[in-house]
């Protein structure tokens, strides 16, 4: 908790900081990456080009310390941080470098208004919840069984094309067992050394944790006309062929649908949101094939919707899973009724039924699409806590209710 000392500094200073929380954040990077160019190779330099993780760290800061006391309401956003920090091996000894900087920022930004007793505040709320952290990141190691920033090396088994974009890898160790147990719904960091520059993305596993290997499922980020081509991706899907190895962190992440219970749940995926869903279904139908079980997907089209072959398989043996696909652009050969139930864009009102409202949902695909399910299904008197979601790319705090 807080000192009562510091408190009102705080309270005082945390709408100050939120306006000027962009000029802080890069404040915070560029100085952080001149004193220790190294880092660059822990941090997504994908995102700090398209600004999304500029918006990110800070903002994490910022929401603690207005929430300090609300401990209901951080438990998740923390959850999900310490998952992300130990799927990059973030240690301890990376805490003071981080604050330092951090400070450092909020002080050059404030200039005059960052008097000492206002520095000191700010020093002892970033250490309050940087000592949460490295105490529930140390616990996550220890469940993983790896020292921070350990790496596993997997052999790739196959390689599979998914879809026009989409290409699955199946992974196992050099020695042809599965890499270990994971939750279905969880991640992976896959290590990419691009020329000079070593970089990290995660990728949800997309297979059952039953099977003796593990898949990731990447979609190719194509070059467009405001943005350029994705490079880890495009790398991975020029350069891994079956029998490369590859560098990978164990399974983290709290996308984990409890999968035991009687009540339905309700998978909802957009794009490549379709790959933690996968596995979950695949779990499910090994596991509990009386579950009952909607699977809701949206696509552009045919040669969009990865994994298809999944949703068949699933189809054929659990008899409690109702699946909906949504097209927004069909294709001549794509099917109605078969291949896809629905055409244009996903509407929830008319992909769920009466029964299907008693169950847990849970979303993944980009941020536009969940936010519009989202607002559905508390339109439709879905309570939020039965509502959980996985974003692909840093959490934007702001840009969903919680
Ligand atoms: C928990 C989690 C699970 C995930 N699971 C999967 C999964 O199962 N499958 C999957 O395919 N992906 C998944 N992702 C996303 C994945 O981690 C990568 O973000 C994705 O592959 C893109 O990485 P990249 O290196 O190819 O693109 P990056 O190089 O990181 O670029 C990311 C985006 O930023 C844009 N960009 C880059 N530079 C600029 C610039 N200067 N200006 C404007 N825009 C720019 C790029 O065009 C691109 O669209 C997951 C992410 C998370 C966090
Ligand atoms: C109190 C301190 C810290 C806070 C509040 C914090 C907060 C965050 C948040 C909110 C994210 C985004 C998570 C998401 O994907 O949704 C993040 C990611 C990340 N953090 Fe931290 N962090 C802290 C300390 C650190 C430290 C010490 C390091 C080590 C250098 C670090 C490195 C990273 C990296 C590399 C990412 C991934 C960013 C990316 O994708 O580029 N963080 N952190």
């Amino acid at each position: 908790m807080i000192s009562t000392v510091s408190r009102p500094y705080i309270d005082a200073s945390v709408p100050v900081l939120k306006v000027h929380g962009l000029a802080i954040t890069r404040h915070f990077y560029a100085s952080l990456f001149k004193a220790h160019p190294e880092l660059q190779n822990l941090f997504n330099m994908g995102n700090q080009a398209n600004g999304t993780q500029q918006q990110s760290l800070a903002a994490a800061v910022f929401a603690y310390a207005a929430n300090i006391d609300n401990a209901a309401a951080l438990a998740p956003v923390i959850e999900r941080i310490v998952h992300k920090h130990a799927s990059l091996g973030i240690t301890s000894s990376h805490y003071p470098i981080v604050g330092r900087h951090l400070l450092g920022a909020i002080q050059t930004v404030l200039g005059d208004a960052a008097t000492p007793p206002l520095m000191a505040a700010w020093d002892e709320a970033y250490w309050l919840l940087a000592g949460e952290l490295i105490a529930a990141e140390a616990r996550l190691y220890q469940q993983a069984g790896v020292q921070a920033g350990e790496w596993m090396t997997v052999q790739v088994k196959a390689v599979q094309q998914e879809s026009d974009d989409v290409v699955s890898y199946t992974l196992q160790t050099p020695q042809g067992t599965s890499p270990g147990a994971f939750k279905p719904g969880q991640y992976i960091s896959v290590v990419v050394q691009l020329g000079k520059l070593r970089q990290l993305r995660q990728y949800s596993l997309s297979d059952s944790p039953d099977k003796a290997t593990w898949r990731i499922s990447v979609k190719r980020e194509a070059v467009t006309n405001d943005t350029p081509a994705g490079q880890v991706s495009n790398w991975l899907h020029a350069n891994i062929k079956a029998g490369d190895h590859l560098q990978i962190s164990p399974a983290f992440g709290d996308f984990t649908p409890p999968l035991d219970l009687a009540t339905p749940i309700v998978l909802i995926s957009a794009g490549i949101g379709i790959t933690p869903m996968v596995s979950i279904l695949n779990t499910l139908t090994q596991r509990h094939p009386t579950r009952p079980v909607v699977f809701i997907h949206a696509a552009r089209n045919g040669q969009h919707h990865a994994l298809q072959g999944d949703l068949d398989a699933a189809r054929a043996v659990h008899h409690r899973l109702r699946v909906v696909v949504c097209y927004e652009s069909p294709l001549p050969t794509d099917t109605l009724g078969q291949t896809y139930h629905h055409a244009g864009r996903l509407d929830l009102a008319q992909a769920l039924q009466e029964a299907d409202m008693d169950g847990d949902f849970y979303l993944c695909g980009p941020i536009g699409f969940m936010q519009t399910q989202w607002q559905s299904l508390l339109a439709a008197k879905v309570h939020a806590s039965r509502i959980h979601r996985e974003v692909f790319g840093p959490e934007l705090l702001n840009l969903l209710p919680s």
